[in-house]
């Protein structure tokens, strides 16, 4: 991987806040031949940058889980599979229309599939 100062950048303004607290947006540049996908781009900068990005995914690019929904520049985009490009910068951020865990975290399950904190079906 390229990072010499040279090398193309890719920018993306993340938003990031949990429930109850004002959120902000937060810009991270990363080398484009790092980040072939959002997902790619999250995942560089969680290893390279801020290891206290939150984001969710599964199964990386086979389109199965579901788990990394998110906006980019204001559409709906699986982060696995939506491309980023050179000499461009992103807005991220969570789903709207689900309650907000952290960051890039939404709370995607149904309500009878999830577990509360002392592992006991949510009834919410
Ligand atoms: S990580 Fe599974 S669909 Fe994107």
């Amino acid at each position: 991987m390229n990072t010499s100062p040279a090398a193309k950048l890719t920018r993306l303004r993340i938003r990031r806040g949990r429930p109850g607290v004002e959120s902000a947006v937060v810009e991270y540049a990363l080398p484009v031949d790092a980040a072939p996908s959002l997902l790619d781009g999250l995942r560089w900068i969680r290893a390279h940058i801020d290891d206290t990005l939150a984001f969710r995914y599964s199964c990386i690019n086979a389109n199965a889980c579901k788990e990394c929904m998110m906006r980019l520049d204001g559409k709906v985009v699986y982060a696995c599979l939506a491309p980023l490009a050179a000499d461009r910068t992103y807005e991220v951020e969570p789903l709207l229309n689900k309650p907000l865990v952290r960051d890039l975290v939404t709370e995607i399950a149904p309500a009878k599939e999830r577990l509360t904190a002392n592992g006991e079906p949510d009834d919410d």
